[in-house]
């Protein structure tokens, strides 16, 4: 979502005139885009935005801005760490940045005090509808684009900061969804990732239901049948969002292929309700053989917070049970992270942290495991790749992504980007696969 916005920021930026530079010693300006959901990603900011700042000394001419979500959560607070910030704008306000830069060197002369730093963290009405520009850097299409379709989550789990820092649950006209996703498959574009904090309760309290099914698997319907579109993600879901027709969807919808992201956040059912999380474990545990039911090749990952308030060794061991039973291909696997003004932040049994670290390792050696051995199985095969970018190196290699959503290097020349290519995959690591090209004579 941050790097949706950072690029949407780039684009207005772009159009007004602005350039990207490599390298960040060349800027004028430098905006940090920023992430509050655990306290290392503010601490980061935060240091990054520090350092930054004393480049004043020897430039005063140079700009800082901090944007998004810790903006949105510390406030004017800010400030008081990094006194010399010229901009804070809150994750309403990014499609301002443009004016304000504009206003912040028309009023720069290099002499006398600094002005006072540019702030504006208020909410915006429609403000969801203003993520829109897409920054394709010399015209290259963008294989693989993200398109945000709403913004805020009401969900309030007790340990989340984003209802503070995203506000109210926010969506944007399908029609102007599908607009912008036609317009981005003209340009080339392959992939459509949508994107939003509970992409799963898109439009829920502006559209109605259609012939049973809700106004998220409409959308994935519409676009969907988009001719050109190849493939089609979105990230986050929630698991209470997958009812009958989006589990159907999984089915129904080749184009969404054979992945889900299913945050489950911890096994134990006294947790998940402390977290506010409205399933149980054994619910889950359904919802995920609906799903193979629907779609038996289906890869899986999820989010787990470990070391949240409360957990004891029962109600770790019924998250390692639940995690190896369910045999994630991938997951995100994080340290419960105090965030202030959150419900969890205030219950009793904080866990030390040597403790988190500990379950934190164990359930990251399950999931190597794990996904080293299913890499493995794909040893031999031949998947079909969507070829989406070229390697970092070594040069002629293509990055290409599975339906299953697992990355694959192989070789191939550069006009085959863009295109679903069958390729037998040779060598596995936990983390990616290698192949080459078959079927293709001229590849
Ligand atoms: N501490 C640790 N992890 C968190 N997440 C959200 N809030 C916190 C927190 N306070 C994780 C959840 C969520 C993912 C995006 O970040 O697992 O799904």
């Amino acid at each position: 979502m941050n790097e949706r916005d950072s690029e949407a920021v780039a684009s207005l930026l772009r159009a007004r005139g602005y350039a990207m530079v490599e390298d960040e010693a060349q800027a004028d300006i430098v905006l940090l885009n920023t992430c509050a959901v655990r306290d290392l990603a503010e601490q980061k900011a935060i240091g990054k935005a520090a350092y930054l700042n004393k480049r004043k000394r020897h430039n005063p001419r140079f700009l800082v801005g901090v944007l998004g979500c810790m903006a949105q959560n510390r406030g004017v607070d800010l400030l008081d760490r990094l006194p010399d910030l010229d901009l804070l704008v809150g994750t309403q306000k990014f499609h301002r940045v443009p004016d304000y830069l504009d206003n912040l060197l028309a009023t720069q002369n290099g002499q006398g005090p600094r002005p006072k730093t540019l702030v504006d963290l208020d909410a915006e009405e429609g403000s969801q509808n203003e993520i829109r520009g897409h920054d394709s850097v010399d015209n290259a299409p963008q294989i693989s684009a993200y398109v945000s379709i709403m913004q805020g989550c009401n969900m309030h789990c007790t340990f989340c900061i984003v209802p503070k820092t995203r506000g109210e649950e926010r969506s944007r006209p399908m029609e102007e969804i599908v607009r912008e996703a036609e317009e981005l498959v003209a340009h080339g574009t392959r992939e459509i990732t949508l994107l939003g904090q509970i992409v799963t309760s898109y439009g829920r309290r502006e559209f109605p239901m259609a012939g049973g099914k809700s106004p998220f698997v409409q959308l994935l319907e519409r676009l969907h049948a988009l001719p050109g579109l190849l493939r089609l993600r979105f990230t986050s879901p929630h698991p209470g969002g997958f009812k009958t027709d989006l589990i159907d969807a999984h089915r129904d919808l080749p184009k969404l292929g054979e992945y889900v992201h299913l945050p489950v956040q911890s096994g134990s059912d006294k947790i998940l309700r402390a977290m506010n999380r409205p399933y149980t474990r054994d619910s889950y545990r359904r919802l995920v053989e609906k799903l193979r039911a629907a779609q038996p090749k289906l890869w899986f990952s999820t989010d787990i917070i470990v070391g949240f308030p409360g957990e004891t060794d029962e109600d770790f061991a019924a998250t390692r049970e639940l995690f190896e039973e369910v045999g994630f291909e991938m997951a995100y696997l994080f340290k419960y992270s105090t965030r202030t003004g959150t419900p969890a932040a205030e219950m009793p049994d904080q866990i030390p942290a040597d403790v988190a670290e500990a379950r934190h390792k164990e359930l990251m050696m399950i999931l190597e495991k794990r996904s080293l051995a299913r890499h493995r199985e794909l040893i031999g095969t031949t998947q079909e790749v969507l070829a989406q970018e070229p390697a970092k190196r070594p040069a002629g290699r293509l990055l290409g992504r599975t339906r299953g959503y697992r990355k694959v290097f192989f070789d191939a020349p550069a006009r085959l980007l863009g295109e679903l290519v069958d390729v037998r995959i040779t060598g596995a690591t936990v983390a990616a696969l290698a192949g080459e090209v078959v079927g293709k004579d001229d590849a």
